[in-house]
């Protein structure tokens, strides 16, 4: 059934084109990319979501700072009366921009990918001292800060200090993600659901006692289903139509695990983003699933719903097919759930499970 809600969020991926060029990159990003969002398109995209209802908006890409416009893209997600969120990697952040961002921007995201050596490994040599002067600089001047961490065979063992490191500077947030297969990130490169579940107990185990200024959230992948937290598949974007994801190049979908398939609900090149987000045909394709998730006789439907259509579509062709992480004894949940370890709580949304 679906549990439509009204819009709250849209990321905003203004470029594909990047200064550095990550191994595990799920959009492909490198300085030989050329798609862009106009400065009239992102306009309009941000006008049709706020009469959908959006109140918050991630200006992602790609790498937002290397277009020399980024000043208008801000200034203009401000005007609108988003809650502003700017995603970068740093490598071109300079003082300089400082004033801009605390007259436009309400918390910038980043990205630590492990210790100095795995993150330069994972990104660019020299990039973990950019990065971490520069958040050291935000938080100097009141800006808040979250750290994105996408865990992964080549930084896993770093997590426990680099989540202590973290907190240690007293950043606003950490959000840790296990890296999802896409793009040029590869199947050998994602840990196993065991290290995943241990990982997670051992972080849950350190920092539920701990009195820590910084929020450590972290995407559960499996749960048992006698576990005391209990995910809710209807949660699923393609349920709740809550959440967009506009591509560089125009394409829109109701989640990024979709965007490497031709299930876009439209083009905003082409029509309007309110004419897409609400009448577009394609959501009858997402609602294939809604009506029939082929999971036999489990008794876990009820919760799972077949576990995540993203990772169904991508893995078998077909998006009524149960999710083909199953294992037994656990069922698959969404990448985008995510549990506070300060606060014990669980949520489909990253900023839900801060406010809960
Ligand atoms: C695509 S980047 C864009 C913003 C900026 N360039 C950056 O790296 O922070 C947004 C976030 O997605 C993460 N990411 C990239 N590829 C991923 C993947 N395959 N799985 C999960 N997260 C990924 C990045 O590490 C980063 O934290
Ligand atoms: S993760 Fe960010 S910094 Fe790394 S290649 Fe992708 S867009 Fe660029
Ligand atoms: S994905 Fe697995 S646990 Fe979930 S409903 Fe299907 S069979 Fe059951
Ligand atoms: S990641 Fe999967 S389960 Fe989560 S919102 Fe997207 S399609 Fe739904």
């Amino acid at each position: 059934m679906s549990t439509i809600e009204r819009l709250e969020e849209i990321d905003l991926n203004i470029t594909n084109r990047c200064n550095i060029g990550c191994s595990h990159c799920l959009f492909a990003a490198g300085p030989e990319k050329d798609d862009n969002l106009s400065l009239g398109e992102i306009e309009s995209v941000l006008e049709d979501g706020r009469k959908l209802g959006a109140e918050e908006v991630h200006i992602s890409g790609g790498e937002p700072t290397v277009r020399r416009d980024l000043e208008k893209v801000l200034r203009i997600a401000d005007s609108k009366g988003y809650f502003v969120r700017l995603q970068t990697n740093m490598w071109a952040f300079t003082p300089k921009m400082l004033p801009l961002i605390m007259e436009t921007t309400d918390e910038v995201l980043t990205s630590l990918d492990g210790l100095e050596a795995s993150h330069d490994l994972i990104r660019k040599p020299g990039s973990f001292q950019k990065t971490t002067s520069s958040i050291d600089r935000l938080l100097e001047v009141g800006i808040r800060v979250v750290v994105i961490t996408a865990v992964q065979r080549k930084n896993y063992q770093d997590i426990p200090k680099l989540v202590e490191f973290v907190s240690n500077r007293e950043v606003n947030a950490h959000f840790l993600f296990s890296i999802t297969p896409l793009g040029r990130a590869t199947q050998e490169d994602v840990v196993s659901v065991i290290e995943w579940e241990k990982l997670v107990e051992k972080l849950y185990e350190t920092y539920k006692a701990r009195d820590l200024s910084t929020d450590v959230v972290c995407e559960l992948h499996h749960l048992r289903g006698d576990e005391s937290f209990t995910f809710n598949g209807a949660e699923c974007r393609l349920y709740t139509r809550n959440h967009a994801v506009v591509l560089p190049d125009g394409r829109v979908y109701p989640c990024s695990m979709f965007i490497t398939t031709d299930k876009f609900l439209g083009n905003i090149k082409k029509e309007p983003f309110e004419e897409i987000w609400s009448n577009s045909p394609v959501w009858s394709f997402y609602d294939n699933r809604i009506n029939d998730p082929s999971c036999g006789n489990c008794k876990l439907i009820a919760l799972c719903k077949g576990g995540c259509p993203g990772y169904s579509y991508f893995f078998t062709g077909d998006i009524t097919k149960c999710d083909p992480r199953c294992e037994p004894g656990m069922y698959p949940v969404c990448p985008s759930w995510k549990l506070n370890l300060r606060k014990a709580t669980l949520s489909c949304s990253t900023w839900r499970v801060m406010k809960r």
